[in-house]
């Protein structure tokens, strides 16, 4: 299995999750992505009091990317201290895949480094996305 994402990604994802704001589940996530431009955004998780309400760390670095003027995703990683590699939960697989295509690697690292690589596709088959609205 290929599992050489680029360190510059590993690193953002690290460091974003060391600000991650996981005060009821403990358990820190972060985030990296890269744009068309070849520029990563990164982002961790933010709970609230309000569970549901919190964000998990690929929404707030796609928001990231897309404040940036970013269109595409080219890469994915995640990162947590989980001895299993974490993947993106099904509702983050979804936003990804708005701005991804099938075969945006999404990488899983924990702290000792990548753990595993998926494709998007593989997460998230026969999706829905924003061909089939047609054009408008
Ligand atoms: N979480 C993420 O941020 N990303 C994932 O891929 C998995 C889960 C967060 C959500 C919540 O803050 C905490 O991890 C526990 O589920």
């Amino acid at each position: 299995m290929d599992t050489t994402a680029p360190d510059a990604l590993l690193a953002a994802a690290l460091a974003a999750r060391e600000h991650a704001y996981a005060p009821y589940s403990h358990f820190a996530v972060g985030a990296a992505l890269i744009d068309e431009q070849g520029r990563i955004h990164a982002g961790c998780n933010v709970e609230n009091a309000a569970y549901p309400q919190g964000l998990c760390a690929e929404a707030v670095a796609l928001g990231a990317l897309v404040a940036a003027g970013g269109t595409r995703i080219s890469a994915v990683l995640v990162a947590a201290d989980s001895a299993q590699p974490v993947t993106p939960c099904g509702g983050c697989r979804q936003k990804l895949r708005e701005f991804a295509a099938g075969d945006v690697p999404v990488w899983s690292a924990n702290l000792q480094g990548i753990a595993a690589r998926h494709t998007l596709a593989e997460l998230l088959p026969a999706s829905f996305g924003p061909d089939h609205l047609g054009p408008r």
